[in-house]
């Protein structure tokens, strides 16, 4: 057996860094979502967002910090008074609370985006990281751009943090510039050079624009560091961060080599990466290590010979390990509710009443058109269908006329109240007609920004997933729909995403249009 005992912590930055990818905006209700989901999956510290950012990132760290039990909370500030008020204004109901406050130190960044002296910046990190331990014992400092700054002047700031009370020190590869010889090498000098290095914890932040976040992560662990940040799927600025799954996966599969563990529930990691992409609206693409549709798929005869005569001839790891759950029993349309509610529950669904009577509804309505249901399925219908928000709009019927020689038309019920209201238009193509007639009865002025579709599973009678984006006064809002049939999923999506607008904005302060 390897000796695993060196413990490595987890810093979840899926709702702060991971947020912050290009075209995502979580609400409220979805952070919290995805912060309990993180709590299951065991994370050590869970970076719940920025206060000073938003109002609404202000309330989702507000509310991750008084109802999620388990992993420290920390919120993000920039070293100055007002972020860190105001960061400890969301926190200071947390249970284990921690502030996370930044400022750069490479020269490119003190040059042209600061416009401070490297003394301007030092005593910057003494006021700050003090003022931050003046409300919260645990305090962690990222020097921003630390792989790009001269080794001198980071390990001088490092020990200012150090005296200034700093629990945590995260030495941030911000534009994933290092390679993990280089970054090993630079946690390895941070340890022998930084005067009282050994009272705190050091922490890595590792960028993927080379794809090497994952590797720079593992050359950091090699070398010292105790805690690493990430976020599930990898996402995160530009070509986003470390994904965590594949880092713990690293560190358990290769427990020989790094004779290290995690606290990570490894058996949460697929539920909680469908979780993340469903509601940030990011797809996983399929040959993405660890959750990747095709992580365990084989498609070569030899492979696939080779596995069925001893799994572990191509695979490395058990996909059970990860939580991907495999059974034997197919749905249909004559299984009943009592089979689903079991098949929902293996799956780790636990819905209340009212929501199995949707989930059996849309089931037995999916179950008429093909003939398996398959657990993808389950998980799509249950995700994206089920735990939903209130329905102010709800797709009754579509009806859809297109061709090469015709112009597009949809006429479109949708059920409003009590009251049922049908609109026709035509389009560019079938979707766009199908959005101009939903358009046309809920008269609130939305602006499609993306529109993606998806098989959930293979073959002719395969569920179609589409995602939306919408904008409505300046805020992004994600709708999804499924179906067999890929107008109906559009159609689906579009009301899911006008039903959030509602939801969110309030009916009272919609700007609608006229009649
Ligand atoms: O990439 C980065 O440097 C960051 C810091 C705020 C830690 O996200
Ligand atoms: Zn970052």
């Amino acid at each position: 057996m390897p000796d695993t005992s060196k413990r490595i912590y987890i810093f979840d930055t899926t709702l702060r860094d991971g947020e912050q990818s290009p075209g995502v905006s979580l609400n409220v209700e979805e952070k919290l979502k995805i912060a309990h989901q993180l709590a299951r999956l065991g994370v050590d510290v869970i970076e719940a967002g920025f206060p000073i950012a938003s109002p609404g990132d202000f309330e989702a760290v507000r509310a991750i910090a008084r109802e999620v039990e388990g992993p420290v909370i920390a919120g993000l500030a920039r070293i100055n008074d007002r972020d860190i008020d105001r960061a400890w204004e969301a926190l200071q109901e947390a249970r284990r609370p921690r502030i996370h406050v930044f400022i750069a130190t490479s020269d490119i960044h003190l040059k042209y985006k600061l416009r401070m002296t490297r003394e301007e910046v030092l005593a910057a990190v003494r006021k700050g990281v003090a003022r931050a331990k003046s409300y919260c014992q645990d305090v962690e400092f990222s020097p921003e751009d630390a792989s790009r700054s001269d080794i001198d002047f980071l390990c001088q700031v490092l020990a200012a943090a150090i005296e200034s009370g700093a629990t945590v020190l995260n030495i941030p590869d911000t534009v994933g510039y290092a390679t993990p010889a280089e970054f090993g090498h630079l946690i390895a000098e941070i340890r022998r050079r930084v005067p009282g290095i050994e009272k705190v914890q050091i922490s890595v932040h590792c960028h993927n624009d080379l794809g090497l976040a994952v590797a720079n992560s593992l050359a950091a662990i090699e070398n010292g560091a105790l805690q690493v940040e990430g976020a599930i799927n990898g996402i995160g600025e530009r070509a986003g961060n470390t994904a965590l799954e594949e880092l713990v996966m690293a560190l358990y599969t290769r427990r020989d080599y790094y004779g290290c563990h995690t606290a990570i529930v490894t058996e949460e990691i697929y539920r909680t990466s469908k979780l993340v992409s469903s509601l940030t609206g990011m797809p996983v693409q399929y040959n993405k290590a660890i959750v990747g549709k095709n992580a365990f798929a084989h498609e070569a005869g030899i492979h696939q010979d080779g596995v069925l005569k001893e799994r572990t001839t191509y695979e490395i790891m058990n996909p059970t390990m990860i939580g991907v759950v495999q059974s034997n029993i197919v749905l249909g349309k004559h299984s009943g509710r009592h089979a689903l509610r079991s098949r929902l529950e293996e799956l780790g669904f636990k819905l209340n009443e009212a929501e199995l009577d949707k989930a059996f509804a849309r089931f037995k309505e999916l179950a008429d058109r093909k003939k398996e249901i398959s657990d993808r399925d389950l998980e799509a219908i249950v995700e994206h269908e089920v735990k939903q928000i209130p329905e102010k709009f709800a797709l009754e019927h579509i009806h859809i006329s297109t061709g090469n020689r015709v112009v597009p038309t949809a006429t479109i019920g949708l059920r409003v109240g009590e009251e049922l209201k049908e609109e026709a238009a035509c389009g560019e193509g079938p979707v766009d007609a199908a959005f101009k007639a939903i358009d046309k009865i809920t008269r609130i002025p939305v602006c499609l920004k993306s529109y993606t579709l998806n098989a959930v599973t293979g073959g002719k009678d395969a569920v179609g997933e589409v995602t939306v984006k919408v904008e409505y006064a300046g805020r992004v809002f994600i709708g999804r729909g499924i179906s067999t049939d890929v107008l109906e999923a559009s159609a689906r999506a579009y009301v899911n995403a006008i039903n959030k607008v509602v939801y969110e904005i309030g009916e009272e302060n919609l700007q609608v249009l006229e009649a």
